[in-house]
């Protein structure tokens, strides 16, 4: 399993979503679980991604070689943000293009880290040796969406998460771009913004031509739930991309990850309805989320513009979540955020009747 040690002394999953893993320790079949430890749109396969994958398998996808340049899906991906393609890099999920960002990021000196934050950052930047510094976000925060982003750290790189993960915060475009003037480098991770109702208009996509010293980085593994084809971009200035491309592995995306990214970003129409129905959802569910955890006793929901949540509470939430386990239901443990542990745990959004099986579940378990 993939574990992060703190201070040596403990382990921790560094991520969510370990549902396998998860069903072999409680002795039950991986589909059993409601995985609400991972921050995936719930919705089954859209039709166009499950005619590319089927027709992946009976044309040359399997048998070729993919292609290292990713012309059609570069071109798609340009399209569909207005953007020229030598600016755009597929990879092999987020976490991919964080490794290549994180060596430019080590080269200008040193990192700045919100926390609680992705722990991915780190993991790139210790990759390089690269220096870091994290600076702790208040871990109280409004409801309001978007809101300032409100570190200006010391550093010579900024590594900002739009919005955050794990507290759900939407920055403002307002409060981000004052920042372009301010760091040698700033990395934008938008894995999430397409989820969020409203989101892109915080992108930071529109202004990377004028700022050679940012890079956006975008994932489709939430919006499609498509975690095990790992594709993810980055947007960013070609000289800054063509060196990345220089340095990684001849083959980065396998060839079925290339043909779905293709055929998903190509079809803008579908793409539309699909981030309509996904933000929909998401304030639907949001809100009736938020509501109903707030009825508990011994818990505290607290605000997210996102598809996930935390709650806090004056005890231990260790035991809550061992507990919810046995009833087959995952939330993520957050003793690998850095300034978050045992206190505080992420739930991710599903659809209604999986929601009201993790309310019941947590209702009978605090009553
Ligand atoms: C904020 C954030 N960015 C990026 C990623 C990773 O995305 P990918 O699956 O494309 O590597 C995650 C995964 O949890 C994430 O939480």
């Amino acid at each position: 399993m993939f574990w992060f040690a703190i201070g040596l002394s403990s382990a921790f999953p560094v991520h969510g979503g370990n549902r396998f893993q998860e069903a072999q320790r409680l002795g039950c079949r991986p589909e059993q679980l409601l995985d609400a430890s991972a921050s995936l749109v719930p919705f089954p396969p859209s039709r166009p991604l499950r005619r590319c994958l089927n027709r992946a398998l009976t044309d040359c996808t399997l048998r070729d070689y993919p292609d290292r340049h990713h012309h059609h899906l570069r071109e798609a991906i340009a399209h569909w943000h207005g953007v020229d393609p030598a600016m755009v890099l597929p990879g092999n999920g987020a976490a991919e293009l964080f490794t290549w960002v994180a060596r430019d990021a080590a080269l200008q000196g040193v990192s700045g880290l919100p926390v609680p934050g992705f722990a991915d950052y780190r993991r790139a930047l210790l990759c390089w040796q690269g220096s870091l510094q994290t600076f702790p976000l208040p871990l109280s925060w409004s409801a309001e969406a978007p809101q300032p982003f409100p570190l200006r750290p010391d550093v010579d790189v900024l590594w900002i998460t739009n919005p955050h993960n794990p507290t759900g915060q939407l920055w403002s475009r307002a409060s981000l771009e004052p920042l372009l003037e301010r760091y040698r480098l700033v990395i934008c991770d938008e894995a999430f913004l397409p989820l969020v109702p409203d989101g892109e208009r915080q992108s930071l996509v529109p202004i990377v031509g004028e700022h050679s010293n940012l890079v956006v980085i975008r994932s489709l593994t939430k919006l499609f739930a498509v975690a095990g084809l790992r594709l993810g971009y980055a947007i960013g200035t070609q000289e800054r991309l063509q060196r990345w491309q220089q340095w990684r592995d001849p083959w980065p995306l396998n060839g079925f990850a290339i043909a779905a990214g293709t055929a998903l970003m190509t079809d803008r129409s579908a793409l539309e309805r699909w981030m309509t129905r996904v933000q929909q959802w998401v304030t639907r569910e949001g809100l009736w989320m938020h509501a109903q955890l707030s009825e508990l006793s011994g818990i505290r929901p607290h605000p997210s513009a996102a598809n996930f949540l935390l709650i806090s509470s004056d005890a231990s939430l260790v035991p809550l979540r061992e507990r919810m386990a046995h009833r087959r239901v995952l939330l993520r443990d957050c003793r690998s955020f850095i300034e978050l542990g045992e206190h505080w745990l992420r739930i991710g959004l599903q659809q209604r009747p999986g929601n009201r099986r993790i309310v019941a579940a947590l209702r009978d378990l605090l009553s």
